[in-house]
């Protein structure tokens, strides 16, 4: 093999610094100085896999996002041709936007034109026992894309990520992934289709994931992991090598039980601050002699106290959990979401609301499935005619079934039934 150091900054992506070329890397310095320069200047919105931070109430610019990263927009041209290929309107995360951005859709769809295969990959961090809204939307989005394609669906569950990353041992790091399993699994995968991993048992039992992880770590220098994810000289090594286990699952022959050694394309809904390590993934697969991975990236989940930041798992009061009670989701969401509406009830008549900032909007734009309704509540509260007090009534309203539901569906996975998913196995093409 060539000189790694030489080749792989080469061809249409080189291995970029938030957008930026790596061309300077951080040689020397304090962590604090290389976590910055990962992130961003000073104006910009901060995002990257550990941080989502804007000055602004509207949240992230997306599309200024869009720019710095190099993907592309999921614009109505690719929507029409989503729709025309599929034979069905895309989800409403889609349409509304909030799977906005992409790379090399066109080439998934172009693949299922000519009847050829590709899978899904996903995955998930877990860091503690109970998700939030906010961590159903990409499993919502795969599910739908599972479903519409009729493709197999490998999920990730990132312990190994979450023990180097978090004040938490290997052991209560794989009983995590656990319980966050049966929280997936409760919404419903087809286990015909579904394989489910957590890293730090996987990689045992199945020889050619680590041999992909190595064949990887062999591509990618400490400068260009520096660059893409600010590591710093005193960070521990098990970071710096991590990114590789991410990226193995997007090359088919990780799973020979599945793909034998077929090289199958693959598809990646993600939210956008995972980006980097597939950034790094595209960059290395080709050498491997794999397609790069396709992708399809979500806006963030906000806040309860506004897009400035997302939802986080670790703290309560931002989020409402999938294990909250009716009466806490009411109590949060009256008490702490954020809202877009004015001072006095005469100042909201006379003015108006503003949908773009207001929490209880956005979590209706990504539950309240109906458009006649949700455009019907924007223009009310728009105008004034909707109080704040009235869109948080339907957004407890909204959200509360689903966490109901949700609830109902996991009491009923038991261990026999997770374990299935957690078996290694083929997986059904098509039905
Ligand atoms: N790193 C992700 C997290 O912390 C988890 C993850 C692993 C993932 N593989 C993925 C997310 C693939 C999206 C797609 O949540």
């Amino acid at each position: 093999m060539a000189d790694t150091k030489e080749t792989i900054v080469e061809g249409v992506e080189a291995l970029t610094l938030n957008g930026k070329p790596d061309a300077e890397p951080v040689e020397t310095g304090t962590d604090a100085q290389a976590q910055e320069g990962a992130t961003a200047a000073a104006d910009e919105d901060v995002v990257d896999p550990w941080n989502v931070a804007s000055s602004s109430d509207a949240g992230v610019d997306y599309d200024k996002l869009i720019k710095r990263f190099g993907s592309s927009k999921i614009d109505e041209e690719l929507i029409a041709r989503f729709e025309k290929i599929t034979g069905k309107p895309v989800h409403h995360f889609i349409k509304r936007g909030m799977f906005f951005s992409h790379r090399d859709l066109h080439t998934i769809l172009t693949l299922r034109e000519q009847g050829k295969p590709f899978y899904l990959y996903t995955g998930r961090g877990p860091s503690s026992g109970s998700l939030h809204v906010g961590h159903l939307v990409p499993f919502i989005m795969t599910k739908w894309l599972q479903e519409t394609f009729d493709v197999p669906l490998v999920i990730q569950l990132t312990d190994d990520e979450k023990t180097l990353w978090k004040d938490l041992k290997v052991e209560d790091a794989i009983k995590l992934a656990r319980e966050n399993a049966k929280d997936i699994v409760a919404m419903g995968f087809d286990v015909n289709k579904t394989f489910i991993f957590n890293n730090l048992e996987f990689v045992g039992k199945c020889p050619a994931m680590y041999q992909n992880i190595i064949r990887i770590q062999k591509c990618v220098t400490f400068n260009q992991v520096k660059g893409i994810f600010g590591f710093g000289d005193s960070d521990i090594i098990g970071k710096i090598g991590f990114p590789a286990a991410q990226a193995a699952p997007a090359i088919s022959s990780t799973f020979p039980f599945l793909f034998g050694n077929k090289k199958v394309h693959c598809l990646i809904p993600c939210a956008i601050d995972q980006d980097p390590y597939f950034r790094m993934t595209r960059d290395v697969a080709p050498r491997l002699g794999f397609p790069k991975c396709a992708l399809m990236h979500s806006t963030f989940f906000p806040a309860l106290q506004g897009a400035k930041t997302k939802m986080s798992a670790s703290d309560q009061n931002s989020a409402v959990y999938l294990t909250d009670t009716p009466k806490q989701i009411k109590n949060k969401i009256n008490k702490y979401a954020f809202s877009g509406g004015r001072v006095t009830v005469e100042e909201h008549r006379k003015l108006g609301g503003v949908p773009e900032v207001d929490v209880s909007y956005q979590l209706l734009k990504f539950f309240l499935e109906d458009d006649a309704k949700l455009e019907e509540v924007r223009v009310a509260y728009r105008k004034g005619e909707m109080l704040t007090g009235e869109i948080k009534k339907l957004a407890v309203e909204t959200l509360t079934p689903i966490v109901e539901q949700h609830q109902a569906a996991r009491k009923l996975i038991t261990d026999e039934v997770l374990d299935k998913y957690f078996e290694l196995r083929p997986l059904q093409f098509g039905s």
